[in-house]
């Protein structure tokens, strides 16, 4: 079974591959309506997933654990919800979608945050 480290992996790549074709069609459109959901998907959906995914890599026990495939599916939850979120909110004034987005990633977030609180409390830690 692969580890959770390349859940998160996975979902980045998608993200900045998306995200980059994305950026391209706003360039070439000269369109750039919706250049805030293509910066969510880029920094939630590239970097903060990467981000998890090097720390779950970095630090295995804890990546070995039941939260952490909570996690994984929490923060693929935000960022589905709240990229297109935006996007609808930018087209369409409806706010919603974007609204339980933000809180299901700050949810994701705090996940985050306990998990490295936990593991540096009197832990050696492998970084
Ligand atoms: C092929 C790669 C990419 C292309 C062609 C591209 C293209 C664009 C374009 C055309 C805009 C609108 C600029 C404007 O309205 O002034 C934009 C905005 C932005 N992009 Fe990208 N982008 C790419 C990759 C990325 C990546 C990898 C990230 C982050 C990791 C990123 C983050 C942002 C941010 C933060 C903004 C500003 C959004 C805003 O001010 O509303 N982009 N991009």
């Amino acid at each position: 079974m692969r580890g959770i480290s390349y859940w998160f992996y996975l979902v980045a790549a998608l993200s900045v591959t998306f995200g980059m074709i994305w950026g391209i069609v706003m360039a070439i459109s000269q369109d750039h309506t919706l250049s805030p959901a293509h910066a969510h998907l880029n920094l939630v959906g590239w970097v903060t997933m990467g981000l998890f995914g090097i720390y779950y890599h970095l630090v295995p026990e804890s990546g070995a654990t039941r939260l952490a495939k909570i996690h994984f599916v929490v923060a693929t939850a935000g960022l589905v919800l709240l990229a297109p979120g935006i996007a609808i909110a930018l087209l369409y004034d409806f706010e919603g979608l974007a609204a339980i987005g933000s809180l299901v990633t700050l949810a994701s977030m705090l996940i985050f945050l306990w998990t490295v609180i936990r593991d540096g409390r009197g832990r050696k830690l492998a970084f």
